[in-house]
């Protein structure tokens, strides 16, 4: 009896497809990749995966084989015919050859929690996302009630990664003690900071632990609606987020019986229109409810009077995505990571004028100087770095004599500067640390939402004054400064919101580090 050979199984190939990746070629190298295949008639499978975060590796294609992933890049599409010649699809050795990407340097050392499937799982595929662990926080929220959820999630020590810090426990403990007919969960995805794109990479690159953070939220504070608010130059981020919410609505993840348990929870994207305003979260209360991104007095805070002024929780991606890992892992093992108050992992952009950027997930505590320099490589320029800025816009500047300190909430606060949404943006030497003061007032000048004075005002007489500092031949200086000095107390002491309260950090860092500049 003849016997049929077995049906040769197709190769899978990962490409990513996330923004950064396809920003740098990634498209062509899939679109070459399937040509070559069809013309040399390989039966390959192209699977568009999210990015590990190794930016500088970008496109960086793997290839499972029978030994386990090898990654190969940077890839173009002109490589793709050499590679394919050179067997890279049996793992062989090249010049572009990575090895196992888990194994690289990079990688090896960091503590990927919430970041754990980026590069690993197709976004598009429900499949993949349950294969890695997703749900199992979910499941594990099914049997419990709604305030033990709150206290694992209190218990783990988490704190929003948005920027401000606070205790996300607390904050949904607070949603939870109102009774209202309606409560939501607000994300907040306008991702603002310069430097900073770890929300985008996780909802382009793993959108399902977004979605099930915030169903466990909703779970947990009786919410029954939440809403992604994503600022509108993330188109990507849109297009898989929308797949993934539908893939979850078909399979009972979302709607009106969330997985036969009895709870209502469904999730609807809406569009920011580019306002870094927009990010502060009363502001994008406002313009969730089409109102204009203007700052809400508070009291009362949106965990009693938010959205529709209904108690709402409002938590950043990162924030959220880290919920289901806290529930299907435990409080304790979260908790054991960090140090001090601040607990668990840290999602850090490297970015700027740095030979490796990417994204850095590790315990709090590791210092600047360890993610500049063994993880980033120095600058791109090869010449020293003179400072970085952390935080975004409104971060201050550390000098290299501060590169010890740790990248936690409770160390960069006494140095007078913050950790916000972990955007670590490297400068070499040739920085003018007083344009970038300038900027900072030129910044907040230009997204001042207008409301009170001294930001409204103060921004521009701090880009007057600046000008003034830095043109002038002749004058009086040490004036100048006081003015200076004085101008960034009243917008820190007066202002109604972070952006004009915050403006000053690095104002005066740049000030006090790098006072020959001025
Ligand atoms: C000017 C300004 C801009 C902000 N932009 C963002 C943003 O883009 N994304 C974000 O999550 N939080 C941003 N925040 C912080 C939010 O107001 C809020 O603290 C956060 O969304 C709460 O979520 P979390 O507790 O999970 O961090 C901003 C704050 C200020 C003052
Ligand atoms: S500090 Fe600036 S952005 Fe904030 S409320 Fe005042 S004017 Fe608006």
């Amino acid at each position: 009896m003849n016997v049929a050979p077995p049906e040769a199984m197709p190769i899978t190939v990962m490409v990513p497809g996330d923004s950064g990746a396809v920003s740098v070629g990634a498209d062509e190298v899939a679109r070459k990749l399937a040509e070559e295949g069809r013309r040399r008639g390989i039966d390959l499978r192209i699977v568009r995966t999210g990015s590990r975060g190794m930016y500088w590796l970008e496109p960086l294609v793997e290839v499972q084989t029978a030994a386990g992933r090898v990654g190969y890049g940077p890839v173009s599409a002109a490589d793709v015919p050499r590679l394919l010649d050179a067997r890279m699809l049996e793992g062989a050795v090249d010049d572009l050859r990575l090895g196992d990407p888990d194994k690289h340097p990079w990688m090896r050392s960091q503590q990927r929690l919430t970041g754990a499937r980026l590069g690993i799982v197709d976004p598009a595929s429900l499949d993949d996302y349950l294969a890695q662990g997703g749900y199992a926080g979910l499941e594990t929220a099914l049997t419990l009630r709604p305030r033990e959820i709150v206290q694992r999630v209190t218990d783990s020590g988490l704190r929003g990664r948005g920027g401000a810090a606070f205790p996300t426990g607390i904050k949904w403990q607070t949603v939870l003690d109102q009774s209202a007919t309606r409560k939501y969960i607000a994300c907040n995805a306008d991702e603002g900071d310069s430097g900073t794109f770890a929300d985008r990479m996780l909802m382009e690159g793993d959108p399902f632990a977004l979605i099930e953070g915030m169903t466990i939220a909703g779970i947990a504070v009786g919410a029954t609606q939440g809403y992604i608010y994503l600022r509108i130059e993330y188109p990507h981020a849109a297009r898989v987020l929308e797949a993934a919410l539908d893939r979850a609505r078909a399979h009972g993840y979302l709607g009106d019986d969330v997985l036969g348990s009895g709870n209502r929870f469904d999730i609807a994207l809406r569009r920011g229109a580019g306002a870094y305003i927009c990010g502060e979260e009363t502001s994008m209360l406002e313009s969730l409810q089409g109102r204009r991104g203007e700052v809400r007095v508070r009291p009362p805070l949106p965990a009693i009077k938010g959205l529709f002024d209904q108690p709402t929780v409002v938590n950043n991606v990162v924030t959220l995505a880290t919920v289901p890992v806290i529930l299907a892992r435990g409080a304790e093992f979260y908790r054991d990571f960090g140090m001090g108050k601040s607990r668990g992992t840290v999602m850090l952009q490297l970015a700027g004028n740095v030979r490796h950027g990417g994204l850095v997930e590790c315990a709090f505590g590791l210092t600047v100087r360890e993610l500049v320099h063994r993880y980033g490589g120095g600058t791109a320029t090869g010449r020293p770095v003179r400072a970085v800025q952390i935080g975004g816009p409104l971060g201050a500047y550390l000098p290299a004599s501060q590169f010890d300190t740790p990248l936690d909430y409770e160390a960069l606060a006494a140095r007078d500067a913050l950790l916000g949404h972990g955007g670590v943006v490297v400068f070499d030497d040739s920085v003018d640390m007083a344009r970038m003061a300038r900027h900072a007032f030129a910044f907040c000048a230009l997204e001042s939402c207008g409301k009170c004075t001294p930001c409204r005002i103060g921004s521009t007489r701090g880009v007057e004054l600046l000008d003034r500092l830095t043109t002038r031949e002749k004058g009086d200086r040490g004036a100048e400064v006081s003015l200076l000095q004085e101008l960034c107390e009243t917008m820190a002491e007066g202002s109604l919101c972070g952006l004009g309260g915050m403006t000053p950090f690095p104002v005066r860092s740049a000030l006090r580090h790098f006072r020959e500049d001025f």
